[in-house]
């Protein structure tokens, strides 16, 4: 089967069959799945689209979390979670203002529940978040499995999901919702897919974010690009934060 072969490689194995599929589907139109030539291109294509959108994020030596997580002996050892969000380039390149983030959102939004879209390893940012039930959604099993062994391991209540955002009918409602740099990547691979989801999430606050870098901190990517997104959530605060923009979106119940 053409979605076996396609995650017949460790690294894609983990990755949610409805996810690989939605990658493998327009190539499936390009290419002639039933000629052995064009199916080796048609893997090959999926594979490079899949890295594009997921591998992209992971630093090497991204197997060395699992030892910092055995060694940890507190939930909130912020030097622990530190060298596991490094781990991560999309949380790396936050590390150094999670701090300031975590307040300025407390300072605007009253918060004991967070829910955490394509949430990558940024349950290990609780320290700053404080004492919340945390939960999260992303595509990756065993990032998923690892970030649930560190709310199991230190009984932290909450967890995380493995399942693609776009197969969801909807979600748990929490105080805020999380949507760190994930929404382009949606949009990537499914036009017209922020909409969808900003309907289906039922808490009363959204917090969106988007690089204002190119991955790994390089050449600053247009503001323009947006344009879109906030002519969905009209009125939403908006405030830069290092590489990050991020809109607080308040919902009308
Ligand atoms: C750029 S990273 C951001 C990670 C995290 N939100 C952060 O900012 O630290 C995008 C994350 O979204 C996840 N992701 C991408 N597409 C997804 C989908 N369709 N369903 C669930 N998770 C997805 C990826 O696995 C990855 O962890």
């Amino acid at each position: 089967m053409l979605l076996n072969d396609v995650k017949d490689k460790k690294e894609y194995r983990g990755l949610s069959d409805a996810f690989v599929s939605r990658v493998i589907k327009p190539y499936t139109l390009q290419y002639n799945e039933y000629n052995e030539k064009e199916k080796k291109k048609l893997i090959k294509d999926a594979r490079a689209r899949l890295r594009e959108l997921y591998g992209a994020f992971l630093v090497p030596g991204y197997e060395r979390r699992k030892k910092y997580l055995a060694i940890m002996t507190k939930w909130n050892d912020i030097e622990k979670c530190e060298r596991i969000l490094s781990l991560h380039v999309s949380s790396q390149e936050r590390l150094r203002y999670y701090s300031k983030l975590y307040s300025k959102l407390q300072s605007k939004i009253h918060y004991k529940t967070i829910l955490d879209l394509g949430c990558g390893m940024n349950v290990f940012s609780r320290p700053w978040m404080g004492h919340v039930q945390y939960y999260g959604i992303d595509v990756n099993k065993d990032d998923v499995d690892f970030c649930n062994a560190y709310l199991e391991k230190f009984h932290l209540t909450g967890g995380v999901r493995w399942g693609d955002l776009l197969s969801f009918d909807t979600f748990v409602k929490t105080d805020v919702c999380f949507l760190f740099k994930v929404l382009e990547g949606l949009e990537a691979l499914e036009r017209g897919s922020t909409e969808k989801l900003l309907k289906k999430i039922t808490s009363p606050y959204i917090v969106a974010s988007f690089a204002t870098r190119s991955i790994g901190g390089g050449k600053v990517i247009s503001a323009r690009r947006l344009k879109w997104f906030e002519q969905l959530v009209p009125g939403a605060e908006k405030f830069n934060l290092g590489t990050e923009v991020y809109y607080i979106i308040k919902r009308s119940s």
